[in-house]
């Protein structure tokens, strides 16, 4: 087995989860059960995620000159994964995010994007060195669209597997993401980009055609509870869910895509990987937090030998 290579390009934020059974209406000022405070970022959580399954993982971003900036590279460093192009801004806050959790695990999140929003093309280019020994590159949306774009660019133009997490959704130019490897939105991502109704597996393999022919080479829906779907130009399949008992399901979608990264790098066939992706996400729903949620790939593994077993 290969070791896998993940350079992340995207956010870190820090994330402040507050957990209740309702939430206020304008105006009103109600108490909350409990509260979190941990370190998130969908590019983070998904570099630590690639890092805990056995990758080795380096991260391209840039964070505030405040309590969080310097204490999120910290986190980083402490779990082995490459600062060298963690960039500290200056005069502008980190990326943070709140966090409502409601009794069923579901979150809403408001993002604060701060830093992350002055994550630039040249830092990519700056980061050259690292991109280019990956054996993915992995990409989410709380960075400006332009970086990322660039950093498609350079995949292709590297031939390096890019995997694209269009998260959180807004109106992309597809021709700067035509080739991308693996397109990953969950339902409500892939009906914002696209304006097509996603509820059903149904739906969700027209939009994923609809994606593939934007000249996207692979699309995998994610559908939470229900599993994911896998479209490429063969044909589009479900992949069916894992059944554990969810209290948080904040940062899943990064657990797999983190954690699929680092099993095509190891040479896991796409739609294994895609089942053991699902799995480690879901076993992150079983605690409370983002990347303190994630489970460490020996942990994992005894899950998978059960489990699959089962299959
Ligand atoms: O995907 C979960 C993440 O979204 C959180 O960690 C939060 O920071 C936001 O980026």
């Amino acid at each position: 087995m290969t070791q896998s290579f993940i350079t992340v390009v995207g956010s870190a934020n820090v994330d402040l989860t507050t957990f209740n059974d309702v939430f206020p209406r304008p105006g009103q000022t109600i108490f909350g059960k409990s509260f979190d405070l941990g370190f998130g970022g969908k590019g983070a959580n998904q570099a630590v995620a690639a890092r805990l399954c056995g990758a080795n993982v380096a991260m391209v971003a840039k964070v505030g000159n405040d309590l969080f900036g310097p204490a999120t590279i910290k986190n980083f460093e402490s779990q082995g994964i490459d600062v060298s192009c963690v960039g500290i801004a200056e005069g502008v806050s980190s990326g943070v995010a709140p966090i409502f959790v409601d009794p069923s695990g579901e979150n809403r999140i408001i993002v604060v994007k701060g830093a992350n929003d002055l994550l630039a093309p040249e830092d990519v280019d700056a980061a050259a060195h690292l991109l280019q020994k990956a054996n993915a590159i992995v990409l989410q949306f709380e960075i400006p669209l332009r970086t990322v774009y660039h950093a498609v660019q350079f995949a292709k133009a590297k031939g390096i597997r890019c995997i694209v997490n269009p998260a959180p959704a807004q109106p992309v130019d597809f021709v700067q993401l035509r080739g991308v490897d693996y397109f990953i939105p969950n339902e409500s991502e892939a009906e914002t980009i696209t304006g097509m109704p996603v509820h059903t597996a149904g739906d969700a393999k027209e939009c994923a055609r609809y994606l593939l022919e934007q000249g996207l080479r692979c699309v995998v829906i994610t559908r939470g509870e229900r599993g994911c779907l896998l479209a490429n130009e063969e044909g589009a399949e479900l992949v069916p869910p894992f059944q554990v008992d969810s209290v948080d399901t904040t940062g899943a979608g990064d657990a797999f895509i983190g954690s699929f990264a680092v099993f095509l790098g190891e040479g896991h066939p796409e739609k294994e990987a895609l089942r053991q992706a699902s799995l480690y996400a879901a076993l992150s729903t079983m605690k409370v937090g983002t990347q303190k949620s994630f489970w460490s790939r020996a942990e994992f593994e005894k899950e998978w030998q059960k489990r699959r077993a089962r299959l």
